[in-house]
């Protein structure tokens, strides 16, 4: 496999070919996964609930994503890297410029991710209009909840399911390069990915994205705060944590007709 690039990726959206995302915390796992073939690796700030063992990522501090994005970037080879962005780390302009800098230059990221919502659209056009590629994530926003408790199904009504796509469009508009569902109702999820030109990742949000995304954890059944009940649960049933890695690479990127 070579080297991903986001013009790669954004032709797998054009050639139907789903994209398989998972996130990785350090060099060892970044590298089992890169090899496996995973085609975007996220630094997600779900370290707060994978690593340190806390109940939502509130506690994760730019050190934190700094730390482990620089891991990452050491174990992977051909993946698409992301960065994401902490809270409290992109409330203003040019702080968010400053931190979505050091992720990409101190750490190899290749992109950063932040939580959109109707208020801070201008963050991400700014950061766009400086040249950082930048992942939107809308749906749940775990910066915005304190527990998993709070993961409940977005979309489900007129006004939400409104709501949700006209954030999708407005991402997209801001000059987001990728988008992330997280926790949408399946048909309005299929309905944002194929309005939108830009590749829609989906997490708890129906088969019917451009690619999809898992916390590594989660696939691999060893998730501090149990795993979320989304989760395929087939893939559990192989012991060979290469196979099961393949297995869920190759069922994201053959894509429902
Ligand atoms: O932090 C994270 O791992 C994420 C994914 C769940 C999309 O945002």
């Amino acid at each position: 496999m070579s080297k991903l690039s986001i013009k790669k990726i954004n032709s797998m959206k054009k050639n139907k070919i789903g994209i398989a995302c998972l996130t990785a915390y350090d060099a060892s796992f970044a590298k089992l996964i890169d090899e496996c073939g995973i085609n975007i690796i996220l630094v997600g700030d779900s370290l707060g609930q994978v690593i340190q063992g806390s109940k939502n990522t509130h506690s994760v501090s730019m050190e934190d994503m700094l730390y482990h994005t620089k891991l990452v970037s050491k174990g992977r080879k051909n993946a698409y890297l992301i960065a994401d962005m902490p809270i409290n780390s992109y409330e203003k302009t040019k702080q968010a410029l400053i931190n979505a800098r050091r992720f990409m230059n101190e750490c190899g990221a290749e992109m950063v991710k932040i939580e959109t919502n109707m208020n801070n659209f201008d963050i991400l056009s700014y950061l766009n209009d400086k040249d950082i590629p930048v992942c939107a994530h809308i749906g749940i926003r775990p910066q915005e909840i304190k527990s998993s408790v709070e993961y409940k199904k977005q979309g489900k009504t007129t006004k939400s399911k409104s709501c949700i796509l006209n954030e999708a469009i407005l991402a997209e508009q801001a000059g987001a390069k990728l988008l992330i569902v997280e926790c949408i109702e399946e048909n309005l999820a299929k309905e944002i990915s194929l309005k939108l030109s830009i590749p829609v990742i989906g997490i708890a949000s129906g088969k019917y994205c451009d690619g999809q995304i898992l916390v590594s954890y989660d696939l691999f059944g060893i998730s501090f705060n149990g795993i979320p009940k989304f989760v395929d649960k087939k893939y559990f049933k192989i012991q060979n944590i290469k196979e099961r890695l393949k297995k869920f690479i190759q069922n994201t990127q053959k894509l429902p007709k």
